[in-house]
């Protein structure tokens, strides 16, 4: 990590960051069934969890209308960061207490939350049950498959809206995505593009079945074009989001595993928060699964959880 970013360096930034998201509600206990990703996971969580408050504070100034958060892959809620027994608050949690402690900040007024896999989802949904009473969003927790439930969600084109798509590979029908996205042209992006897309679409002689589900989650894609240049193409000419700010993420070794891109519509005025994620990148890109492991130090267990 390089020493000094801005007012605050990069290692006491992520520590900072780090401790946010480990800070969860006494009522939330970790469970058999939450999800377990390496510690690479927290780069993704961090760049989320930073994002949610640029957009609240500009959503509260520019909206007429609702704040809205949508988890496409929402998780339980929890997550559990592998070989150091440590939980985090996943991009659901984090989207329910966003400035929860933070006196006079905006938060989101609704919070839709798809989950396919029922463990996860019954998880999920009693963590919602029990955060509600406490939190200022509308919380909304949906089984099934996101790519038929998000065309049922209705948004007026004044709502500002921050769309998370977490899938773990080709899992979204992006057709349905931009369906719903170009409700509003106030519909932010985040989206994890994993690392075998790129694989999938490299294999030298590509089968129908393949080629299928590459079409089904880039609707554009050609085997003419690159797939950096696809994903773009994608983002600019059918979601018409022409601003990007992405970040590596790196397991082990620099290894990279997904890429999280933030995609937003270009405005004239342009785009101060740009700077903030930015500065956030440049600490984050100096980040791999190891050093996040050393960060979040000595294990913990479930009993030692539940003994808290
Ligand atoms: C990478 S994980 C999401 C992690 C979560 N965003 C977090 O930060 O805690 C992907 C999740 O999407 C779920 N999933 C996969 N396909 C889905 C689908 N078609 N519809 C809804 N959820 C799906 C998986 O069960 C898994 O829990």
């Amino acid at each position: 990590m390089s020493p000094r970013k801005g007012k605050e360096d990069c290692n006491t930034k992520i520590r900072r960051h780090i401790d946010i998201l480990r800070d969860v509600p006494a009522e939330i206990n970790p469970k058999e069934g939450d999800i377990e990703y390496g510690a690479y996971t927290i780069i993704k969580l961090i760049f989320l969890n930073y994002y949610m408050g640029t957009f609240l504070t500009i959503a509260n100034k520019y909206s007429y209308g609702r704040k809205i958060f949508i988890d496409a892959f929402g998780g339980s809620g929890l997550v559990k960061i592998k070989n150091t027994g440590t939980y985090v608050k996943g991009s659901s949690l984090c989207a329910a207490l966003a400035n929860f402690t933070r006196q006079g900040k905006p938060t989101f007024d609704e919070v839709y939350s798809f989950e396919i896999n029922p463990q996860r989802y019954t998880l999920l949904s009693q963590r919602f049950e029990l955060l509600q009473p406490k939190v200022q969003p509308k919380l909304y927790a949906i089984p099934g498959d996101v790519n038929q439930e998000i065309t049922k969600i209705n948004i007026s084109s004044n709502d500002f809206v921050l769309l998370f798509i977490d899938p773990e590979g080709l899992e979204p029908d992006m057709l349905n995505f931009i369906l719903f996205a170009l409700q509003s042209n106030y519909v932010d992006i985040i989206m994890n593009i994993s690392s075998g897309v790129k694989r999938v679409a490299g294999i030298s002689c590509i089968s129908p079945a393949h080629l299928k589900t590459l079409k089904k989650f880039m609707p554009n894609y050609s085997q003419n074009m690159t797939i950096d240049d696809v994903i773009d193409d994608l983002f600019t000419n059918y979601f018409k989001k022409e601003e990007e700010v992405t970040v590596p993420v790196n397991s082990q070794g620099k290894k990279e595993v997904y890429k999280l891109t933030l995609r937003v519509r270009k405005t004239t005025g342009g785009s101060p928060f740009v700077r903030g994620m930015k500065d956030l990148v440049s600490c984050l890109e100096g980040l791999d699964g190891n050093t996040i492991e050393h960060i979040l130090g000595a294990p913990k267990t479930i009993e030692q959880w539940d003994s808290m």
